[in-house]
């Protein structure tokens, strides 16, 4: 990374301390996790869910999550469209309707003074179809955690998504790490060794690589060394 690189938040304390600062002043903010396939943002956002809601309780909810996965395309359309061979790509998500979410969830009700109560869908590895209205997001949530691949992108819907997050994190990893932790996803999720190999080849590294270019347009870094989530 180069010195326009965005500062670095090391380690899983670095990031909850920075969570810790986005819950301190009143109101609702979105943070989005950007980040390639891999990387670990899903890991990531289901632990800092969990943690914040260990320090701070869980009812009320003050923190829910709202991932971009939960627009993938769903199988048949993605037929129809002859995407199937690309599922993953940018166009092979709903990203209008990403935004609309995240427009949504900043949106304050009638009074003005609270937030709608809203549900934002998920995507279940084990159908790999998405999952409508998985995530419960009441009024009393004040951050709600995006996290997904093409939140930096500037191209079609997708640049309506940066202006909609408050503040944004890319998570880095190496392009080794994510070849063996994909391969062995897809491995788990039913290809063979050498399909998953060449799905892996053909389609998430070549998103990683166009993911990695829009690192620079987060406003920190994240670095999780080794074995920090375990
Ligand atoms: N910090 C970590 N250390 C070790 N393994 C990890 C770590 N983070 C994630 N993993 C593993 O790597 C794999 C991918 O993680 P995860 O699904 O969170 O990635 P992702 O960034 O959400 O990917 P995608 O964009 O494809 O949804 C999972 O098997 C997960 O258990
Ligand atoms: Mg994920």
């Amino acid at each position: 990374m180069d010195a326009t690189s965005p500062p670095v938040l090391m380690g899983l304390a670095a990031v909850l301390a920075r969570a810790e600062v986005l819950l301190r002043p009143p109101g609702r903010r979105l943070l989005g996790i950007a980040g390639p396939p891999g990387a670990g943002k899903s890991t990531l956002a289901d632990r800092l869910v969990g943690e914040l809601a260990a320090r701070h309780g869980s009812r009320p909810p003050l923190v829910a999550q709202a991932p971009m996965d939960g627009f993938h395309l769903p199988n048949a359309e993605l037929r129809r469209r002859g995407l199937a061979g690309r599922k993953g790509a940018p166009d092979t998500f709903d990203a209008a309707g990403y935004a609309a979410l995240l427009a949504s969830l900043r949106a304050r009700g009638p009074a003005g003074r609270v937030f709608e109560g809203l549900a934002a869908p998920s995507f279940s590895r084990r159908t790999d179809e998405p999952v409508p209205g998985a995530h419960r997001i009441p009024p009393t949530v004040r951050l709600v955690v995006c996290e997904g691949n093409y939140l930096l992108f500037d191209s079609g819907a997708w640049a309506q998504l940066r202006p909609l997050l408050d503040e944004t994190w890319f998570l880095r990893v190496d392009e080794e790490i994510a070849r063996a932790r994909l391969i062995d996803r897809h491995h788990r999720g039913g290809r063979s060794p050498s399909a998953a190999r060449e799905w892996v080849e053909n389609n998430d590294l070549r998103n990683l690589r166009l993911i990695t270019a829009t690192a620079a347009r987060a406003d920190y870094r994240v670095e999780l060394p080794a074995g920090e989530l375990d």
